[in-house]
């Protein structure tokens, strides 16, 4: 009987990609994938160390089955708690083992033929490589929307971030190598691909075409059967006009950029080592505003770093309304090892934090609500996610994407009902909206329909997100 595997992804979209390139190794390697870590020989936990809570939830996991029911199996933790924790991890869970970290990967069957002869220590920890992951046995989860890593690791040393520990050194995969996977992608009918990185716009093309990253945006947007490519995550000092007017210029391209700024304020800009002020960001934005199409923002804040002054937070509100962004992700100032700013003395109490998280994403959400709700009476075309359970007049609602990433929720009327699935499009005129979604009704199916192959509407077990951001 073949083996079988588990496995559960914390983070970001790249540790979700990163799983799904696992387990496209442990399938090639013979391993079959299961529902749950019960019924898996191998368990494997993908982590996320980005703040505190995030990297306590694998020592959770890992002692739910201390305790008899992990008798018998296997454990593995991968990802950025593995790179950062090291061989700490046997001691701490003498249960685990395998520990591997990111720039590993590329070198996955070989740790796997160690855990099988029977090593019970076998480390992946090396960030010294100028490999990028890549493979041919990449598992997609989803048969119509695909992730492409085109660059690993970060550079930039922010006081705060684990990432650059944990994901080593920036290195880029070769444009031609970037463009001949999202033609594969395209040939197996995906229609939207999202292009990552820590800092997606920092690509740089380690071949002689030099391509830069805008022009490589418009590549994959060019390519036929691509309808929607995005791309994340930009950092704003490496945010160039010349994005902007790929945007434009590229229907295919979505107006959407999510563009974190952490705070408002240039003296904690300053502090965290981001490389810009606050007028530098309040510039890119123009661009943007300035844009033909209109772009939709998204950003990352972080409240309470060391030394943030009520007048500091005042800034960062006031940001709020200034940029009027799509979508916030905020999060209090978690200390991390290894970071420059764990000297700094953590001034603020954990309650001022909460008070300051508070506040934020309240002005967050009525400003959405108000932004939401000018989209009323408005039409969306909508990438077509799945089924909800919610009902609306009596019908089973969809759930679908709109081109600048917000969530419709819509029912289909019975003479458009026919063939309406997962991974095509329609037209959805919006009929409500609250701060995070909208609701509606189709109005009319897309005349270029995707069909899919039926291989591709696979029932395989689906790997166990938890995504951040
Ligand atoms: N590379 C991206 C962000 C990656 S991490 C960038 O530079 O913008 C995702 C988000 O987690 C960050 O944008 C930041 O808002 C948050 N974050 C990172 N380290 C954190 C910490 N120590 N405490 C709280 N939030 C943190
Ligand atoms: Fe972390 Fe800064 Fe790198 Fe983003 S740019 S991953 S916040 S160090
Ligand atoms: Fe977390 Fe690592 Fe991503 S720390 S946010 S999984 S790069």
């Amino acid at each position: 009987m073949a083996k079988t595997f588990y496995i559960e992804t914390f983070g970001c979209q790249m540790n979700v990609h990163d799983s799904e390139k696992v387990a496209g190794k442990l399938l090639s390697s013979g391993y079959r994938q299961v529902e749950t870590a019960d019924e898996a020989d191998l368990v494997l936990y993908n982590t996320c160390s980005i703040r505190e809570k995030a990297a306590q939830k694998v020592f959770t996991r890992l002692n739910e089955y201390k305790r008899a029911r992990g008798a018998g199996k296997l454990f593995g933790v991968i990802g950025c708690v593995a790179q950062q924790e090291g061989e700490k991890i046997f001691e701490a869970a003498p249960h685990v083992s395998l520990v591997a970290g990111s720039a590993s990967y590329s070198r996955f069957s070989d740790l796997l033929v160690q855990l099988e002869s029977g090593n019970r220590r076998v480390t992946g920890l090396s960030l010294d490589t100028d490999a990028t992951f890549e493979t041919d046995f990449t598992h997609r989860d989803n048969p119509f929307r695909a992730y492409i890593t085109i660059i690993e690791g970060c550079d930039k040393h922010c006081a705060y971030c684990v990432v650059p520990f944990t994901r080593g050194r920036e290195r880029s995969r070769t444009s031609q190598n970037v463009l001949e996977e999202a033609r594969k992608l395209a040939d197996a009918g995906y229609s939207e691909i999202q292009l990552l990185g820590q800092n997606v716009n920092s690509y740089r093309d380690p071949s002689p075409a030099a391509v830069s990253f805008a022009n490589l945006l418009g590549k994959v947007a060019e390519i036929p059967g691509i309808r929607r490519v995005r791309f994340t995550t930009s950092h704003p000092r490496d945010f160039t006009r010349d994005i902007v007017h790929a945007i434009e210029s590229h229907p295919a391209l979505c107006n959407q950029v999510h563009l974190p700024v952490q705070s408002g304020s240039t003296e904690v800009l300053r502090r965290m080592r981001r490389d810009y002020t606050r007028e530098e960001y309040l510039e890119r934005i123009r661009w943007m505003r300035e844009s033909k199409r209109p772009i939709s923002i998204s950003t990352d804040i972080i409240v309470g770093f060391p030394g943030e002054t009520e007048h500091d937070f005042e800034q960062t509100m006031d940001l709020l309304f200034e940029v009027g962004y799509h979508s916030i992700f905020s999060f209090q100032y978690s200390p991390r090892p290894n970071t420059e700013s764990l000297a700094f003395e953590d001034t603020i109490p954990k309650e001022e934090k909460g008070r300051r998280l508070r506040i934020l994403q309240e002005r967050q959400r009525s400003m959405q609500i108000e932004r939401n709700q000018r989209l009323v009476g408005t039409e969306q075309e909508v990438l077509i996610e799945g089924r909800n359970n919610r009902e609306e007049d009596g019908r089973r609602q969809w759930k679908g994407r709109t081109v600048q990433n917000m969530v419709l929720n819509f029912t289909v009327p019975d003479e458009l009902a026919c063939g309406v699935a997962a991974g095509q499009y329609m037209h959805v005129r919006v009929t409500s909206a609250g701060p995070n979604s909208l609701v509606g009704v189709a109005t009319r199916g897309d005349e270029a329909c995707v069909s899919w192959p039926p291989s591709m509407m696979r029932p395989a077990p689906e790997n166990v997100f938890h995504v951040l951001s």
